[in-house]
């Protein structure tokens, strides 16, 4: 059995003020997993980091990192995590290199040990070009890199990311996702990752919740989540023209679709077609993706509440 990284239990938040954040969230996230935390603005992910890492009190009910409270145990907690928040700000007037380095000291490191871990986190982020260049003059893109070599400098075990890629494009979105999926690998990291950019969250994490108004409505794999959610994996099959196969509807692309309860039905139905007499041009299977999961969830608690 994994160790678990990340336990809530009952987890829940009011605000002064009444705002209900977070209601009754129990969820767990393994050692070693990237965990997709998904919901739409307002849902109670910040909150939930915010909880994970001792920033907030509960209201109720209660979280563990690593097993350790971070009410009970908040230093303890701080060594284990590396957090990298919207609102993460370093130095403007200091280099990238700088920032690491003062960052790395104030973690505890040694002078020696702290310019080592910079030097290698600049080359990792692929910022080593620009390291000494003022946070300033930075891009955005540039910026969220540091922010996230930030977070590494102590070698956290668990990386809570809370939007590491809004605000930038596509193409530097997609390139922090592959060093975090690699950072992820190399040093072992667990990550907790907020996002509402669904797709780039497909490419990396492993395992997801979808969390809404403050509740956690599912949590799994996109193909557990799927079959929760009721959502068929579909055989799609281009044939002669004029040719109309029993129980597939046509498409407006001119394919032919029917659902199959699982992907393993894929073989039998093609060798079923061939020996009924069609003849099959291009047949694929088409999954499920985590942006068809995650509208289900939400639209279909939307629909419940006007009700
Ligand atoms: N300090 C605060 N005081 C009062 N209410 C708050 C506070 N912080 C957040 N909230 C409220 O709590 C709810 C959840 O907010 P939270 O920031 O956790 O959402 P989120 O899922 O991170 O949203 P986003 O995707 O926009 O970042 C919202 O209704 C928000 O207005
Ligand atoms: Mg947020």
């Amino acid at each position: 059995m994994a160790e678990v990284a990340v336990r809530t239990t009952q987890l829940g938040k009011t605000y002064n003020g009444g705002v209900c954040a977070l209601h009754d969230l129990t969820l767990e996230v393994e050692s070693g997993e990237i965990f997709g935390f998904l919901g739409p603005n307002g849902a109670g992910k910040t909150t939930t980091v915010k909880l994970l890492t001792g920033l907030l009190k509960p209201s109720a009910g209660s979280c563990s990192v690593f097993g350790l409270s971070p009410l009970k145990k908040p230093c303890e907690v701080h060594r284990l995590c590396g957090v990298m928040t919207e609102s993460a700000k370093m130095y403007s007037q200091m280099t990238g290199l700088e920032n690491l380095i003062f960052f790395a000291r104030t973690a505890g490191i040694d002078a020696e040990a702290a310019s080592e871990r910079a030097e290698e986190l600049l080359k990792q982020l692929d910022l080593w070009d620009v390291r000494s260049r003022k946070l300033r003059e930075y891009s955005t893109g540039m910026a969220q890199r540091l922010s996230l070599a930030r977070t590494l400098v102590n070698r956290p075990k668990i990386l809570f990311l809370d939007e590491p890629t809004s605000g930038l494009d596509p193409e530097s979105a997609l390139a922090v996702n592959s060093m975090i999926a690699s950072l992820a690998s190399t040093e072992g990291v667990t990550v907790f990752l907020c996002t509402h950019q669904l797709r780039y969250a497909q490419d990396i994490c492993e395992r997801y919740g979808i969390i809404d108004k403050g509740a956690l409505l599912a949590c799994g794999s996109v193909e557990a989540l799927s079959r929760s959610a009721g959502l068929r994996v579909r055989a799609a099959l281009r044939l002669r023209e004029n040719d109309t196969p029993v129980d597939f509807q046509r498409g407006e692309d001119g394919w032919w679709y029917t659902d199959m309860l699982q992907e393993d039905e894929m073989p039998a139905l093609i060798k079923s077609l061939v020996s009924a007499g069609h003849d099959i041009y291009e047949a694929r299977i088409i999954r499920p993706t985590l942006e068809d999961v995650y509208f289900r969830y939400i639209q279909s608690e939307d629909k419940e509440a006007l009700l």
